[in-house]
């Protein structure tokens, strides 16, 4: 088996949008309270926040948040959840089946995010409202002052407008476990016409159109190319969700899982570029990967089952009681998970040219690197190394990785390469970091990488996360999962040649 790869300065994809690294807090089970929002906890501050989970969120350094759904939002009122807290009504949430007290809202939000030196990235309600309910949270937000919606914003104490950069219109709207789905021609209506109100009122804004709730909907990737013939000349990004499992237990074939990742990708960059030629237009649209992650531990035991049967879905959920931030999608993450996780961000490093946002799916409690104990400490799954690692070092250029790897098949998927890698070039600090996982199951894997170009540079630090168990956890008693560092490689001429243990997630860094 073997793994070679050239790197070379000049030959980049691009310069990687620190959004990249952006998250996504939804107000369901435990991300909100008893996640960022706890008062009463020893490590709340002030405000009721929890500053266990402010540290961790800030070491991970995500620079933009996904707020406040998730399927949540398309039955959310947003005015509901602003104004004197006491006065704010309780509501349920049809997503998730739960009660929602709006303890939490815009205001205490943003405050959070002020706090951990983050940005929102704010969805509007196209599920069960529309353009004119949008445009009356933008006016809140974002308009200086001066008008009904603005006006009440200062009047609830915050007379500095919001200035919310980055819109999503809408959450899943083609799926059918949405409240409000739409067609997609529903959707582009509806849609092109909220981008353009929403524009007028703040020109500066982004704004993210729906794509696919996944690979596997019928409507995929129609639904791409029926709602940009509307939303193209209005909107900057497409949205693309995907979550892994393997229920199936088959290892080999979850690790190839990033494949359809990438294939992904590639369709919709073709989608997008086609509606692009039809419209003879010289604008750019980019992709935003809104929510992604690993889901799939926690189904069975939330009454979130996994069928293409809406009904049967709904139902099963519909036995579930009406709680506050019960405790759902609370997977725990193990080795192989946290492979996957660093697979998939070495699939967006090298599609950095078309990918400017992507949200990890969720931040805390809820399909979390972060997890709190409501009586005790925060603690990290084994997801948050690979996210940490690539968030710190993955800042800079994405350069062109010419791998050639040994490869293998899977159930799903043939000529997966054993060895997958991408690389970064930070002109600033003058570094560049490999980022390489080995999904082969039994051997190790020498990487013998040509860095030539980068004359002068030397070895500083591997850094491998890897455990014999691909089931092993982190629990709050015991991080099993952490990374280390090795130490075994040979540097001569410009070749590097590095050892990759089998099964193993893996950051090599040169100054
Ligand atoms: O992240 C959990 C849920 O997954 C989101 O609410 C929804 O958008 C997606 O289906």
């Amino acid at each position: 088996k073997y793994a070679n790869l050239i790197l070379d300065k000049q030959f980049k994809i691009a310069e990687i949008d620190d959004r990249l690294y952006g998250s996504f807090i939804e107000h369901m089970g435990r991300a909100v309270y008893e996640g960022i929002y706890q008062p009463g906890h020893p490590k709340a501050d002030p405000d009721g926040f929890r500053q266990d989970v402010m540290e961790m969120v800030k070491e991970l350094n995500v620079p933009i948040i996904r707020y406040p759904g998730g399927n949540f939002v398309s039955n959310f009122f947003w005015e509901d959840s602003v104004g004197p807290k006491g006065q704010r009504p309780t509501r349920l949430d049809l997503a998730w089946r739960s009660i929602e007290t709006n303890e939490v809202g815009i205001q205490e939000f943003n405050k959070w995010t002020e706090k951990i030196g983050s940005e929102i990235m704010m969805a509007v309600n196209l599920g069960t409202r529309g353009v004119a309910d949008a445009c009356n949270l933008i006016e809140y937000c974002n308009h200086p002052d001066g008008t009904k919606y603005s006006n009440l914003r200062i009047e609830h104490g915050k007379v500095e407008p919001y200035n919310i950069k980055t819109w999503c219109l809408g959450n899943e709207m083609d799926g059918p476990w949405q409240m409000g789905s739409k067609t997609a021609e529903e959707y582009g209506r509806l849609a092109s016409e909220t981008a353009k109100a929403m524009k007028l009122i703040d020109p500066t804004i982004e704004l993210v159109s729906c794509g696919s709730s996944n690979t596997s909907m019928e409507t995929f990737p129609t639904w791409e190319v029926e709602t940009l013939m509307h939303t193209y000349d209005y909107v900057d990004y497409i949205s693309l969700h995907q979550y892994f499992d393997n229920y199936e237990d088959d290892p080999v074939n979850y690790l190839a899982k990033s494949m359809e990742i990438d294939h992904f990708i590639k369709t919709v960059i073709s989608s997008v570029d086609y509606v692009k030629a039809r419209k003879r237009s010289k604008k750019q649209i980019n992709l935003s990967f809104d929510e992604w992650n690993v889901w799939y531990h926690s189904r069975v035991g939330d009454n979130i089952i996994q069928t293409k049967d809406n009904e049967k879905k709904l139902m099963t959920m519909a036995k579930n009681p009406w709680r506050k931030a019960p405790h759902i999608l609370e997977d725990v993450y193990n080795m192989e998970d946290a492979l996957v996780v660093g697979l998939t961000l070495i699939t967006f490093l090298k599609h950095a040219d078309r990918i400017k946002i992507a949200c990890l799916a969720q931040l805390v409690n809820v399909i979390a690197p972060i997890m709190t104990d409501a009586d005790g400490d925060a603690w990290k799954q084994t997801i948050y190394y690979p996210f940490l690692h690539v968030s710190k070092y993955g800042r800079g250029t994405a350069l062109l990785p010419a791998l050639n790897s040994s490869k293998h098949d899977s159930k799903d998927y043939s000529d997966v390469t054993d060895v997958d890698s991408a690389a970064v070039y930070n002109e600033e600090t003058e570094e560049l970091t490999i980022f390489a996982v080995n999904r082969d199951l039994e051997e190790s894997i020498t990487l013998e990488c040509n860095i030539r170009s980068f004359e002068g540079y030397t070895f500083s630090e591997h850094i491998v996360l890897e455990n014999d168990n691909l089931k092993a956890v982190n629990t709050v008693f015991e991080q099993t999962i952490t990374s280390k560092k090795l130490f075994d490689y040979e540097m001569e001429n410009g070749i590097l040649k590095i050892k990759l243990n089998k099964k193993s997630w893996n950051v090599i860094r040169l100054k």
